[in-house]
């Protein structure tokens, strides 16, 4: 009977005619009882040795059947229905697109440029000559023959812009940079930036800190304190580096923050002169401001993420989080 069940029903059928609750083993045992004394272990034993052999033979012919499952047979109405589960964007584009909204508002627009870049770009119409010391800070990948590298900063879209479009001008540049450092928990050889860029005949630094504290304001809340400190940077004078009160203590000074209180968020300042005659602006007549940011950086104080390698690990459980 067992060999002869043609489909997984018939095969249901047989398994109850023998190991059901009403079944053939089962009426052997329940009459057990009854039989005389001598004769019961020996009955109980060999009950159970058939029953275990039948339910092998029943499970045998299950894989059997199921090997060639007629379609009806293979589809299980009584399932859940499979729920498709939709992609959502990285956190770093979630940030991108986050601070893009917010610059729009104030009249910047979108420019990219390309990751792989001449030194021209990256250095030298930044005004950070050959021999400059700048650039040891700004160790960078050098591609076959020299003649190209990654870029190491987005500073370089400064120029590519300027070479392109006559001022007025305001434009944000997003995109990834290239640094051969070591890889640990905040430092990565691949990580983002975003440069902004505005020029026309009377821009000065009060519309910088105007326009860096609305971005704040916006990013990380009316509260955040925020504050300039003279820096030096090759293609900005004056250059100031900016800070945030730290978001995590508000200022109380915590092991984010270094006991100081407060967050080193960009870099910024006036468009040199030596970058603007590189591309024929006249700086005796236009003046511009430009500042930088790193994305890993701020998404990571945002969100309170305290590695750095997070990024770019692809693990389901830390992306998922941000859908
Ligand atoms: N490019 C700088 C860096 O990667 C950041 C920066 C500083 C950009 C000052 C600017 C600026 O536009 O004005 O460290």
């Amino acid at each position: 009977m067992i060999l002869e069940a043609s489909n997984q029903k018939d095969l249901e059928t047989v398994k109850n005619f023998y190991l059901g609750r009403k079944g053939k083993i089962a009426d052997i045992i329940k009459n057990i009882p009854a039989l005389p004394e001598n004769q019961r272990p020996l009955i109980g034993k060999e009950a159970n040795v058939i029953k275990q052999q039948i339910a092998a033979l029943i499970s045998r012919k299950q894989v059997d059947l199921a090997k060639n499952l007629t379609p009806q047979d293979k589809i299980d109405v009584t399932l859940p229905p499979n729920r498709s589960r939709l992609g959502g964007l990285h956190p770093i584009t979630q940030t991108i697109n986050e601070i893009v909204k917010i610059f729009e508002h104030i009249g910047f627009c979108v420019v990219e440029g390309p990751e792989i870049e001449t030194d021209y770009y990256n250095f030298q119409a930044l005004n950070i000559p050959e021999g400059h010391p700048a650039r040891d800070g700004l160790a960078t990948f050098y591609l076959k023959d020299n003649d190209y590298l990654l870029r190491s900063q987005t500073s370089t879209v400064q120029i590519r812009i300027m070479q392109q479009v006559k001022p007025p001008l305001r434009a944000l540049s997003p995109g990834r940079v290239f640094r051969p450092d070591n890889l640990d928990a905040s430092h990565s050889f691949m990580f983002h930036q975003i440069e902004g860029l505005a020029v026309d005949r009377t821009t000065n630094f009060s519309h910088l800190k105007a326009s860096l504290a609305y971005f704040v304001e916006k990013f990380f809340g009316p509260k955040t304190g925020m504050r300039f400190r003279p820096h030096y940077f090759p293609f900005t004078e004056p250059s100031a580096e900016m800070d945030i009160s730290c978001i995590i203590c508000s200022g109380q000074g915590c092991s984010v923050c270094g006991r100081k209180g407060w967050l080193e968020i960009l870099g910024a300042g006036m468009v040199h002169p030596n970058v603007f005659k590189e591309v024929d602006i006249d700086p005796e007549v236009f003046q511009g401001y430009a500042f930088g940011l790193g994305i890993e950086r701020i998404a990571m104080l945002k969100y309170g993420i305290d590695d750095i390698r997070l990024f770019a690990n692809n693990d389901i459980r830390f992306l998922e989080q941000f859908d």
